[in-house]
């Protein structure tokens, strides 16, 4: 049975302190009420994964950076490798969100470097995949997913995508309030597994999670979670809130 997880990706958002403060509410409030079977993951700043280390860690939560180099090292100014990264004691790294696609030019090609480079440093990758509303409306949405997967994760051995986390975020969806259905969200996510299906057999596509994010709050959480391909979100704004972020967490 595959295990559920909820990440919070809190972008490029607080200061020293307020990502201090939110990190202890995180964990104060999940240790209240925490379910064991939910993997909770924390993804802050590169400069915050220090205090989050520490906190996180010691109290059996998983910590996430939010992007890594293509790069194993060298003269790449302003890189992180995943080396570093697993020296700091990241369990996870998002890769391919659509901030970086849109913003930083990031191509299915970059995605599949990164996560090679995280696979051999035992960094377990978060691929986010998703549609704009163009190709939504478009009726393009399942080609540009499959070719999101495809050329991002189809070269891995099937030892391999059982280490991947793949999120379904479409574009439309995050930061504007305009929560995709949970038809919408549960046909995607059977789609990206039937992919899986069909290239790593039964085994992997049973194995394999799949996350849901894009406006997805304390309110509209368990609603989606229920959908039977579903196992959890990955969280942008409501991670910013302990409470909102802890009660999501709880939503199975
Ligand atoms: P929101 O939850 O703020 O819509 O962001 C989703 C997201 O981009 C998580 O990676």
């Amino acid at each position: 049975m595959r295990r559920k997880i909820v990440a919070g990706n809190w972008k490029m958002n607080l200061d020293f302190q307020q990502a201090d403060e939110l990190i202890a509410n995180i964990v104060k409030e999940l240790n209240q009420h925490h379910r064991k079977d939910v993997d909770v993951v924390i993804c802050p700043p590169f400069p915050y994964l220090m205090i989050a280390d520490y906190e996180a860690e010691t109290n059996g939560y998983f910590l996430g950076a939010q992007n890594v180099s293509i790069f194993n090292n060298g003269a790449y100014t302003g890189e992180i490798s995943a080396s570093m990264l697993s020296a700091m004691c990241v369990d996870y790294c998002i890769v391919g969100h659509s901030e970086r696609r849109k913003l930083f030019f990031e191509s299915n090609k970059d995605v599949a470097e990164k996560v090679n480079r995280l696979l051999e440093n035992d960094v377990k990758p978060i691929v986010c995949v998703g549609e704009v509303l163009e190709e939504r409306e478009n009726g393009q949405h399942f080609s540009v997913i499959k070719k999101q997967v495809s050329e991002g994760l189809f070269h891995l051995t099937e030892g391999q995508m059982q280490q991947i986390v793949i999120a379904y975020e479409p574009v439309w969806a995050i930061g504007t309030g305009r929560t995709a259905s949970t038809f919408q969200a549960q046909e995607i996510h059977s789609f990206i597994r039937g992919l899986v299906l069909e290239k790593y057999g039964a085994e992997t596509a049973n194995e394999i999670r799949i996350l849901y994010g894009g406006s997805c709050t304390a309110k509209n959480a368990k609603d989606l979670f229920a959908m039977p391909d579903v196992d959890g979100g990955l969280i942008g704004g409501a991670s910013l809130k302990a409470n909102d972020f802890v009660t999501i967490a709880q939503s199975f």
